[in-house]
């Protein structure tokens, strides 16, 4: 079984320049020392918010109670998208022709006009340097991560003959955990650099095949590893497990409304389901999921059989999430000149902030994940 994604990745920063740009308010450092020691605080990410106290079994306070009822529905709104039967994309062509993308560009829809200019790459073979490998278990999966010299040799990642990079399922190992006395190897990788995205950041990843199935959880990301989770903000681009839609959602710290009106106005005539939750603001002992708005939702198998770019426009008023054929590229994004503003027939989800000041700067540098 060849499970692969083969990547090209790129972050491209708005009117300033690359170096003064990465790292801005950063950790300072690159390299592995900065993000593992980074990582070590991210480790706080599994433990409860600080002040409050481990519920016991018998008296969990009523804060802290899993609402099951709104979790299955959750569940069942992205299981539905995965299993419609019918093929949209003739739907969605139709109606996304039936619509006039500069007039909505006009009315200050999707990415917000800026020019953008490369800031990083990782492509070929240099692809897997520009990545920290971090071998830490934050979620206590059924993964092993592996380092980059390990991740080689068992196959788990390569450079092929083209110059693609492919990271791969590994095999199955014995974890000498009595818990879970099996885990298969896998990799998470994060950027070296971190950048801060409200003043404009374009994180681009292209990718002939993705991995899709049972036991399968890739994920594209962002993260701020400066923060205890979820302070600094996290933005999911592209993530499916098993054999659910793809999932796009932002998390934040507090308070943060996506702008429903700008939403139905923008979005009209994309083929969207699976609605979640409008606040951004994520903590999961009281149910607050983060914010996912309607979007246009596909399955891992889908995303395999349409080899393209994933990009995702991030500025002070909102993201915007692109999915564009590998056949129809737009020549500035070829020629690293990217226009988002003009790609607005391939937003599959756009995430406006509500203009009141609760989304301001709520977003500090972010890295970019692959796991
Ligand atoms: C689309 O909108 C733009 C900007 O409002 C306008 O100039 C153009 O004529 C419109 N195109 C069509 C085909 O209506």
């Amino acid at each position: 079984m060849a499970l692969l994604l083969a990547l090209l990745c790129a972050v491209a920063v708005a009117n300033q320049a690359p170096e003064l740009q990465a790292l801005l308010g950063d950790d300072q450092c690159a390299g592995e020392t900065c993000a593992l020691s980074a990582l070590q605080r991210r480790g706080a990410k599994a433990r409860r918010p600080s002040g409050t106290e481990e519920p016991e079994a018998e008296h969990v306070s009523e804060e802290f109670r899993v609402d099951e009822d709104a979790l299955a529905q959750f569940i069942e709104d992205s299981l539905q998208a995965t299993h419609s039967p019918v093929d949209l994309a003739e739907v969605e062509e139709e109606a996304a022709a039936a619509v006039n993308y500069s007039y909505l560009a006009s009315m200050g829809c999707f990415a917000k006009p800026q020019d953008y200019r490369l800031s990083w790459r990782a492509q070929g073979r240099d692809f897997f340097n520009q990545f920290t490998f971090v071998t830490e278990d934050d979620t206590h999966g059924a993964q092993k991560y592996l380092s980059k010299q390990e991740a080689f040799r068992k196959h788990v990642i390569e450079i092929d003959h083209s110059g693609s990079a492919i990271i791969r399922l590994g095999q199955i190992e014995a974890s000498g955990d009595p818990n879970a006395p099996y885990k298969r190897t896998s990799v998470m990788i994060h950027s070296n650099y971190a950048w801060t995205p409200t003043s404009g950041m374009l994180v681009v990843m292209k990718y002939n095949h993705v991995p899709y199935g049972a036991s399968i959880w890739p994920a594209f990301w962002l993260m701020n590893s400066d923060n205890v989770w979820p302070k600094g903000g996290e933005f999911d681009i592209m993530e499916y497990a098993n054999d659910e839609a793809s999932k796009i959602t932002f998390h934040a710290d507090r308070n943060c409304m996506l702008d429903g009106r700008k939403l139905g106005q923008c979005m009209a005539g994309k083929h969207m389901g699976g609605p979640g939750p409008m606040n951004c603001k994520t903590n999961y002992w009281k149910n607050q999921l983060g914010c996912r708005p309607q979007q246009v939702q596909r399955p891992g198998d889908w995303y395999a059989k349409n080899p393209g770019v994933i990009a995702a426009a991030w500025d002070d008023e909102g993201i915007t999430v692109y999915h564009i054929p590998k056949n129809r590229i737009p020549s500035d994004l070829q020629e690293d000149q990217p226009r988002p503003q003009n790609w607005g027939e391939f937003a599959v989800a756009y995430l406006p902030m509500e203009k009141s000041h609760s989304c301001q700067n709520i977003a500090s540098p972010q890295e970019k994940r692959l796991g």
